[in-house]
């Protein structure tokens, strides 16, 4: 079903992520009729240009990035005459009226009752005076729904995120905004409760009894591109672990959730956040977390230039591109249960895994006593192939009851005319409709920079546990250890 009729602001409308994400995951809603006649689509920069050229743009995003590639022509035409373009400074209020009355007329044209939905692909410390200007230039007074759709990072750290939550909260309520992570969206992610929660196989073993250990990798093979200025002042740990890998772990940790409705999910997962054991010390954080920045080295025969080298990037950085860190999540499900977690850029593969790892058999069954026996696996892969396989124990046919690990592979990438939608369509869709379970809600923000904070502070003391590892490598080895000490390794990931 289409979602209700509304007009969308996009602001940062000529930026990378409206012309790789968002047009395309429009186009998609439309042409599957999650979008029907009744919405437009105001795109919002600084530069100028026209409808035409805006549209223009749009159609060569689609293009390029969406996953229909072929762009019927009829379909293309209806869906452009939505967009419109308007030239805009967000620190002047008087274009936020004018805006306000194109608003109207496309209410108008399109017959839409007033619902506005307000997306900011915009820098964090614009998210404030774009909402005042939102209030003062009268678009909030139109007869719909309002709401606010934004984008990471939300704030530095715990201070700054209150800060900025504080002015969101002048103008709009805490239900009106919409706070993207964009792994929510992936279809595996949300996967992950379904495989928990429908599946009797499963549930009765997710705890500590039954899993040794859970480790979490979201690899890439990329370097910093053209966003050095800000990744250097970001890092890993804030640029991938506060928001993606802390929220992977709460969809694997959580408990059921008492209803399907979003807020009990929610109310789930920040009870995981605040379960995470802090790191205390800077010595915990040295023992427990790993940082490391690639430094030059090459993949597949191309040379590579270290961090340092790239463009935008403070030549004595020390911002890590890469860490890892065993965490805890101190309640009785998990108590004691490892969760192992890994993220960097210029890494050997692009993917985003979770391994659960279960308890090995116990040592005096028949088997254990004569070959080595591997732990069963559950291995949820999320990007870029998409599916869930088990790995278990099975008789070698033919021979004299030796053992040997397999396989139970489900693919979904692989399934033929499966096209799994760009979490940015759910997202989208999902925002529409008013329907925020995957969206992030101000006490998981706050739990989870708690949680960061306390890290990034001990590496601001300590300088020194910044290891270098050559781009093109799987990271520092000291993450290795990380595991090692356990009796563990990282699996390998596929
Ligand atoms: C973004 C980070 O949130 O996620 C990027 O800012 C990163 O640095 C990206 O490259 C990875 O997303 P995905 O969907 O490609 O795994």
């Amino acid at each position: 079903t289409a979602a209700e009729g509304a007009v969308y602001y996009l602001f940062g409308a000529t930026g990378d992520l409206a012309r790789r994400k968002l047009f395309p995951a429009l186009f998609s809603l439309y042409k599957e009729g999650k979008l029907a006649e009744d919405f437009a689509v105001v795109g919002l920069a600084r530069r100028p240009r026209d409808n035409g050229q805006f549209r223009q743009d749009v159609y060569e995003s689609i293009q390029e990035f969406c996953r229909y590639k072929a762009i019927d022509q009829e379909l293309w035409s209806r869906f452009a005459d939505h967009f419109v373009y308007m030239s805009l400074d967000i620190h002047n209020v008087d274009g936020f009226r004018e805006l306000n009355r194109l608003s109207g007329e496309l209410d108008q044209k399109f017959g839409i009752n007033g619902n506005r939905l307000f997306y900011l692909a915009l820098a964090p410390e614009l998210f404030g005076p774009v909402s005042f200007n939102l209030r003062d230039g009268g678009l909030l007074e139109s007869a719909g729904w309002h709401k606010l759709v934004i984008e990471k990072p939300f704030g530095y750290d715990l201070e700054s995120a209150r800060e900025l939550n504080g002015q969101l909260s002048q103008v709009f309520k805490e239900e009106e905004v919409y706070r993207i992570d964009h792994y929510l969206g992936k279809e595996m992610v949300q996967n992950i409760q379904v495989l928990r929660f429908a599946n009797q196989l499963f549930e009765p073993l997710w705890n500590k009894n039954h899993i040794a250990n859970v480790q979490i990798t979201l690899s890439e093979t990329v370097g910093v591109e053209e966003r050095g200025g800000y990744y250097d002042h970001s890092g890993a740990l804030r640029d991938m672990g506060q928001n993606h890998i802390l929220q992977m772990i709460t969809m694997i940790a959580m408990e059921p959730p008492g209803r399907l409705h979003p807020e009990s999910l929610r109310d789930e997962k920040v009870k995981v956040l605040r379960s995470l054991r802090q790191l205390g010390s800077s010595e915990e954080v040295r023992e427990r977390v790993v940082r490391g920045q690639y430094r030059a080295g090459s993949s597949k025969g191309k040379e590579l230039p270290g961090y340092r080298q790239e463009d935008k990037v403070d030549p004595e950085s020390s911002t890590e591109t890469y860490f890892a860190a065993k965490v805890y999540v101190d309640n009785f499900r998990w108590a004691g249960v490892p969760f192992y977690i890994r993220t960097g850029k210029r890494l050997p593969v692009k993917t985003t895994e979770v391994v659960i790892e279960f308890k090995n058999v116990p040592d005096n069954v028949l088997f254990a006593k004569r070959h080595e026996l591997g732990p069963n696996l559950l291995v949820i892969r999320v990007n870029p192939m998409e599916g869930i396989y088990l790995k278990i124990n099975a008789k070698r046919p033919g021979s004299d009851n030796e053992v040997q690990p397999v396989a139970m592979e489900f693919c979904q990438s692989c399934q033929i005319g499966i096209n799994t939608p760009e979490a940015y369509e759910l997202l989208l869709y999902d925002a529409a409709r008013g329907d925020s379970t995957y969206f992030t809600r101000w006490d998981e923000v706050a739990a989870a920079w708690t949680f960061v904070d306390r890290i990034a502070a001990a590496w601001r003391e300590n300088d020194g546990d910044l290891r270098s590892y050559a781009a093109g490598s799987w990271g520092p080895e000291e993450a290795d250890r990380l595991l090692q000490q356990d009796g563990f390794f990282w699996w390998p990931v596929n």
